[in-house]
Formats: structure tokens, sequence, C-alpha cells
């Protein structure tokens, strides 16, 4: 074996030349990779004793893609499209052996060689737009050349990866490999050097363009289409941009113009905000204080107590993971309904054609029901997501102490409660943890987990390892009232309440804060999540609120009864502008003395983000929350905020602290203390720092 570069190298196996990528931990494109790549190809051109070629990767993945640590720093030779060219135009068959996931430049690598084999559990796409960018080293321009431009587009825009099977099918993938991966390469590869089969070279490949060339309108109706996904997103255009050029251009002026359209992108707010993202997701899951090597709990069963809407979504995601799952109700009636409601969800889905009846029937099979709290103890976890009241959560904690057998975590879905009081309801507090998913449970990504004094590292460990096992995104955020998110959320509730008493109209708020790329605004969202909810925190907590409170005397609960802070037609979920509301909010706005006037957008964006900042900056100085970045993952899964703004902190770092701060002494002379800056963000401004900075 020769070693090319550190994390490539050469080895003639028979006829076949091997090279082998081995740079850990996702096999990422660095120079060293790409320098090794390149020269790996002309070791084996230039080796007599083989007449074909197999690019393999060691570890657990072929290459995941470019580099993106390098992102933003000078190039380094070879670019990825010089190491592509080199291997299209070797005069040896090349032959990719995919394993793990082949994605972004690692599927361009492999679109270069002239033909691809994987194992069935591999994945390949273009995940590129996820970071603001488009696949910018031959992507966008062959990818079309061997599935048609209707699937480039879908994969592409979205980013979202096929199986090898269905790689198999639309012919990005030649062979799939049953056992030996790099054997079952050789093999392909001898054969195709045995066959003199063609070396394909899919630049020079023009068939499957054919159609869109014929029918341009297909990037039209594709934009149209894809609107309200796409909206806010740069990425997705030029991407669209840089197929159109796979079709109308040929082959190398379509490279030069992606090229173009992925500097555009690169150079922008979006991308660095979208890359900052990946990094932050990836760094949640550290917790300084928990050592890599904890030993971990195993979950292999798992028990919840409430099938509510809460604990229902919440079992679901266990099922999809194959953990079994035993959901207790206080009655068989509320069972029989949990139950139910999981099912029909489960057929949904399946009528929609997203999911398999064997799937669903496989999920159901690890359900069980029960009315009896002793049926948990055996498991190894329970999360309780009955409501909110902490008496009655200390009841069921002591309860559940007693029956669980020593070292089953016991978790609280609570997303209002002191968690510390909760734990000091059990003889085992270092095994209690708070773990509040967001509605509905089953389809939002954020998984905040709620660490008490005494929760044990093994425990944490366990929990942030369970989330990623279900398909969460974890944070893990101390106890305070609200925890992170909603502790934040509140402070934006409260300017919205407060600046439609001053004249401005609930639908600008909404539509601000929907323009800004949240999904809906404040009111929107109420009427949604049912206005109920609040009201009844504000009065187990003795708090009123004008607006919201006169609303709820009306039973205008929100989309559920029809009416809320907008009026729906019977079936609709469009809000519609309802002039009782309006004078409800007059009438309050004269009962507390308020002169209306109007108020701009602007206005609007700084009083609704700005105090939502200034609470995180508050958050990160108690230690609730462990850095800056995890607040916008936070923010990012749980609450809608544009991924393309990287989060609030990431947000405000983009603005300027010191324009923030200069914005709040100006509300604070205009509206009181409430505006008063945090320390942390004071600080700050006089260190000349960002959030980033900490
Ligand atoms: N560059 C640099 N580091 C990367 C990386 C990349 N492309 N992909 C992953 N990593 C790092 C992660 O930051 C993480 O580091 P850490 O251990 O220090 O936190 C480590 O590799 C492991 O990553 P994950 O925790 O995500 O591991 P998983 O096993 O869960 O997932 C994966 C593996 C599916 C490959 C996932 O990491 C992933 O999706 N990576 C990004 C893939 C991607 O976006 N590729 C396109 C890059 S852009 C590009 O190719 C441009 C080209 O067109 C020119």
């Amino acid at each position: 074996m020769t070693a090319i570069t550190d994390f490539v190298s050469y080895e003639a196996r028979g006829t076949v030349g091997v090279i082998t990528v081995d740079s850990p931990p996702v096999n990422a494109l660095s120079q060293g990779v790409r320098a090794g790549i390149q020269g790996g190809i002309k070791a084996a051109v230039a080796d007599d004793s083989v007449n074909a070629i197999v690019l393999a990767c060691a570890g657990r993945t072929f290459i995941a893609g470019a580099d993106i640590t390098e992102f933003g720093k000078p190039p380094q030779e070879p670019g990825l499209n010089d190491v592509i060219a080199t291997m299209e135009s070797s005069t040896k068959p090349v032959v990719a052996a995919i394993h793990g996931t082949a994605l972004g430049g690692g599927l361009e690598t492999a679109l270069g060689c002239h033909y691809r084999v994987a194992v069935p559990s591999a994945k390949v796409g273009l995940p590129e737009v996820k970071l603001g960018i488009l696949p910018g080293a031959g992507g966008t321009q062959r990818l079309p050349r061997v599935v048609g431009v209707q699937k480039a587009l879908e994969m592409i825009t979205s980013g979202n990866p096929i199986g090898a099977k269905e790689a198999h099918k639309v012919g990005l993938v030649d062979q799939v490999v049953e056992g030996d991966l790099t054997e079952g390469a050789i093999a392909f590869a001898k054969k195709v050097a045995a066959e003199g089969r063609p070396l394909v070279k899919i630049s020079e490949q023009n068939d499957k363009l054919a159609e869109a060339k014929k029918n341009p309108a297909i990037f039209d109706d594709f934009r149209k289409k894809n609107a309200r996904k796409f909206r806010g997103f740069e990425a997705p255009e030029n991407c669209i941009k840089a197929i159109e050029g796979a079709v109308n251009l040929p082959f190398p002026e379509g490279l030069k113009r992606e090229r173009e359209l992925f500097m555009e992108l690169m150079v922008g707010e979006q991308a660095k905000a979208q890359q900052y993202f990946f990094f932050s997701e990836r760094l949640a899951n550290k917790i300084p204080d928990v050592p890599k090597d904890t030993p971990l709990i195993d979950i292999n069963t798992a028990g919840i107590v409430g099938a509510g809407t809460m604990g229902g979504g919440i079992a679901m995601n266990f099922l999809q993971a194959g953990i079994p799952v035993t959901i207790v109700e206080t009655s068989q009636e509320a069972l029989d309904k949990g139950i139910g409601i999981i099912k029909s969800n489960y057929a949904a889905t399946v009528s929609k054609g997203r999911l398999s009846q064997e799937a669903m029937d496989k999920y159901m099979s690890l359900l069980t029901g029960s009315t009896n709290l002793e049926d948990l103890k055996d498991v190894d976890i329970v999360i309780e997501a009955i409501f909110e009241n902490m008496d009655v959560k200390k009841e069921v904690f002591g309860k559940l102490d007693k029956i669980c057998k020593q070292g089953a975590i016991l978790a609280t879905n609570t997303s209002t409660l002191d968690v510390d009081e909760i734990g000091e309801a059990t003889s085992r507090p270092e095994y209690v943890i708070g773990l509040h998913f967001f509605s509905p449970a089953n389809v939002m990504r954020l998984l905040e987990e709620v660490r008490t004094k005494k929760t044990s590292p093994t425990v944490m460990a366990t929990c942030m390892a369970l989330a990623k096992k279900i398909g969460k995104v974890p944070a893990m955020v101390g106890v305070c009232d609200g925890f992170v998110g909603n502790r934040m959320l509140a402070k934006r509730g409260e300017q919205a309440s407060q600046l439609i008493l001053e004249g401005a109209k609930l639908e600008d708020v909404d539509r601000v804060l929907y323009d800004f790329g949240f999904p809906m605004g404040p009111f929107a969202m109420s009427d949604l999540a049912g206005n109920d909810v609040g009201w009844r925190i504000r009065q187990g907590r003795g708090v009123t609120s004008p607006v919201a409170d006169a609303i709820c005397e009306l039973g205008r609960f929100g989309q559920k009864t029809g009416d809320g802070y907008y009026h729906y037609e019977k079936g609709s979920r469009t809000p519609q502008p309802d002039p009782i509301v309006e004078e409800i909010i007059v009438k309050a706005a004269r009962d507390a003395g308020i002169n209306r006037r109007e108020v701009s957008d602007e206005e609007i964006l700084k009083r609704c983000i700005y105090p939502m900042i200034n609470e995180a900056a508050k958050i990160l100085e108690e230690g609730i929350a462990t850095r800056a970045s995890d607040i916008d993952v936070i923010w990012v899964y749980g609450y809608g905020w544009p991924i393309y703004r990287g989060g609030p902190m990431r947000y405000a770092d983009h603005i300027g602290l010191e324009n923030i701060y200069n914005d709040m002494l100006k509300f604070k002379a205009e509206h009181g203390d409430e505006w008063t800056p945090a320390p942390l963000l004071e600080k700050l401004v006089k260190e000349g720092k960002g959030f980033k900075d900490l």
C-alpha cells in the first residue's frame, strides 16, 4: 500500500487499483483528500499492472462532502473540479464504492467516476442547499444528466438524500452490492474492464436533458409549486438557475455558470448563517461538564404517563425508533382515545403514501396501553406528560419512584414547572430530568432537555444520545421559568400585545414576523395552539392581559372554535381580520389610557425581537444555556426561527449588538425599565464583542 497523502492510499489488488480515502470522521474533502484522490488516480493510470480503478473510503462513510471548515478560507490547490476532471478523463474505468453517505462534494466525486456501486444501506444526495449554497463541483450539471431534470430539481433544492435502491432505480447507482463492498466493487470493475464497457463520462451525456429542452416551463412550474417552501431562502433559486444552465449551455459553460451562482451564495449572509448553524447543531450535543466517554444507560423500553396530545406524540417518536412503549392513562376511556389518535395519525400518513401499512403495523405492535402505573416497573425510561400541576406531578413521581426499577430514568415533559422540585419528590433526583418536547411532538425536531442541580452526567449523556436515536435535536438547559425557549417567547408575546394596544394592527404584527421568516406571526400562532392554554396559565399565576383575556372570555379560543384573534370560515385555516377583535383592542387601549398611533413595520420587528435577545443575554449570564449557539438551535428547531438567519443570537451579532443596545435605550426612554439592557449585553457592547465571542 502506498500513501499518496496523509489521508489517501493506493494499492494494486490484482488487476484493480484501489484508492482508499481515510480521513475521519466523515472523509470530508480537505486539501489532503483532494490531492490524494488526484494523486491516486494518476498512480493507478501509470500502474501497468491494473486496468481498472476503485475509489473507496475507510471508516463509517464514503465522502460526506467538501470540508466545511475550509469555507471562507483561501482556496488551496487542487480544486475539486480539477480532481473530478482528472477522474473523468482517466483512461482506465473508475468505479466509486459507496457506503454510509455520499453527500455534496462526495456525490459529485462519485459522479466524476465512470460507474458507481453501493451497499443497500448507502444514501446519496446533494445537501448543499441546507448550507445556503449549491453543489459547486459539477453536481448541478452532472446530476440532471443522470437522473433527469425533474428529479435533479427535487434532489438539489431539497437537499434530501435518496437510498441506494432508489438511486439504482434512477440510474445514479449502477449496482447494489450485497456483502463486502470493496470486494464487490473490485469484481464490478474487473467486469467492466473485461467486457470493454465504455468509460461513461457523465459530462458528455445529454439525452436526459432533452425533455427539459423541449419544455422549458418545467423550471417555472417547479418554482411556482415550491414557492412556499422556498420562501425567504436564496439558495434554491440559484440551484434552479444552475440546472437551467445545465440544460441550456454546453457542459464547460454550465460549469462556469454553476461556479458564478455558487460564489454569489457563498459570500452572502444566508450561507454563513446556515453553515454556522450546521456546527451549532452539532456543538449543542456536547455538554462541557459531561465527558464524551460517560457511560450510557441502555434504553430499550419506554413508559409514557398520559396519553393526551403530548403523550401520544412523544410515544410516536419512540415507536418509530423501534423502542417499545407502554402508555398509561387514568381511565380506559382516555387510554382508548389516546391510542386511537396515534393510530389515526399513522393511518393518515399511510393514506398520503408517506408510510407503508407494514411500517404502521410494526409501530402499533410496539405500543401497549395500560391504566396501571405498576406496568412501568421494568421500563428503562418514563416520560410523564400529564397536565401542568405541581402537586399532581409530585404525586406521580413519588409513585414512579417506588414502582420503577433502580437505574430507570424519570423524565417530565413539563414546560413551566420547576424540575428540581419534581426531582425532590423522589428518592433518586439524580435520575430525574426534564424532556421538553414541542407540539406536535412527533413532528417538531427540538428536544429541550432540562438538567436539575442533581441530574447525573450518565442521565444527561443518555438523554442526549436518546434524542438522536428518536430523531430529535437536543439542547441541554437549566431550570428557570419557561426554560430557554418559552422564556424568550414570553418577551415577544408581551411586546406583541403591547403593540396592538398602541395602534399596530394585529395582522401587521403577524405579517412583519412572517416576512421575517417565521412560519406565522404570534397571533396566528396563538389561534393555532389555542388561546385558552395561555389564559389558564395566566389565571394560575394571577396575571392578566386585557385583550387576550377578553378574547377568551368570549370563548374565542382560536382555530378550534372558529374564532380567536381572527375569524376562520368553517373548514378553513385562513385567518381573517375581525372587527369585533379590533373593537376589543380599541376599548382595552382606551381603558389603559393609551393614545393609539401608527406603528411602523421596523418598530414592530425591533420591539418583538430585541426583548428576546435581551432575555437571552440574561439566560446566558445565569448559565441556564451553555452557549449562545444552543439558544439558536432551540429557536430554529422549536419555534420556526428562519434558519437562514442562523437564530436570534447569530442575528443579533449580524445586526450589531451596539445597534440593538442603542435602540433599547431609546425604547427605554419611551416605554420604561423593561427595556433596560441586560448587563451581559451592555458588557459585550462596551468590549466591542458579540455573542459569538463568548
Ligand atoms: N466538513 C467538515 N466537517 C464535517 C462535515 C463536512 N462536510 N460533515 C460532518 N462533519 C463533522 C461534524 O461537524 C462532526 O464533527 P464533531 O464530531 O466535531 O462535532 C463530525 O463530522 C461528525 O458529524 P455528525 O455528528 O453530523 O455525524 P453523523 O454520523 O450524525 O452524520 C453526516 C454524518 C450525515 C455525514 C453528517 O455529518 C452530514 O450531513 N454532514 C454534512 C454533509 C454535507 O453537507 N455535505 C456537503 C458539504 S458542502 C459541499 O460539498 C460543497 C461542494 O458542492 C463543493
